[in-house]
């Protein structure tokens, strides 16, 4: 196994006014490429503050999180725009598609900034569909398509620049429960086939158990 991530003595402050926040506090921790994690616990708990460490979005006030042994901390602004780019895929709640383009186009917008050729964007997104078991629906729009479909499309989307890591942030929190383990079983089946390491951000007990490693978080730490 190679370390992705690692996590030393992280922490997260907010301050607001006179007060402060300890989002995510002293946490250390290390992830593996390939794994499937599920990150868990109540609301406030330093989730979303977690994965936003974890996707170069935010950096650490304390402690050192490294990816691929780079210190993402130390990092310029524009270096982890390209990590971002390069090397992260990120899925979230409410899918954030495009509403004004259709599924293919959803996804071939993410490729845009990597001057691919028009046949070869074309090759790669029906391939992304057809992972995502969405070959037929590649030209209907996110409003033709159920709330399942458009978090796949937005799967496909993440996929499409062939990142190391997918994170996502509660993507089944739109989802009913069958739809939930279909999508989660999605992910489990990308790391399985395409060996990209995920991340999912859950508090649904159901879809964190489909994950092969639980991190509960509480209070900003990681619970025991
Ligand atoms: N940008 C921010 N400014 C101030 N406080 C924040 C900010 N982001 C998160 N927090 C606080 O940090 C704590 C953890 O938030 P968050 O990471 O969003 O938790 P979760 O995703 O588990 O619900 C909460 O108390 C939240 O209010
Ligand atoms: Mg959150």
């Amino acid at each position: 196994m190679t370390t992705l991530y690692e996590l030393d003595h992280v922490a997260r402050v907010f301050r607001m006014g006179g007060s402060q926040v300890r989002a995510v506090d002293d946490v250390s921790l290390r992830i593996d490429t390939g794994e499937f994690v599920a990150i868990e616990g109540p609301s406030g708990s330093g989730k979303s503050t977690m994965l936003q460490l974890l996707g170069a979005l935010d950096r650490p006030s304390d402690g050192t999180i490294t990816f691929e042994s780079n210190d993402l901390g130390a990092l310029s602004e524009s270096g982890r725009t390209t990590l971002r780019r390069n090397a992260i895929g990120f899925v979230f709640q409410h899918f954030n598609l495009i509403p004004t383009l259709t599924a293919a186009e959803n996804v071939a917008a993410a490729m845009a900034p990597t001057k691919t050729s028009k046949q070869a964007t074309h090759d790669r997104v029906q391939e992304l569909l057809g992972q995502v078991g969405l070959a037929e629906r590649a030209h209907h729009l996110p409003s033709r398509l159920s709330g399942g479909e458009q978090q796949r499309v937005a799967i496909a989307r993440a996929l499409a620049n062939a990142p190391r890591v997918l994170l996502a942030d509660e993507p089944t929190g739109n989802l009913d429960s069958t739809t939930s383990i279909e999508v989660v079983d999605l992910l489990g089946r990308l790391v399985d086939e395409q060996q990209v390491t995920v991340v999912i951000v859950t508090h649904a007990e159901d879809v964190a158990s489909r994950a092969a490693r639980r991190i509960r978080m509480r209070d900003g730490r990681i619970a025991a």
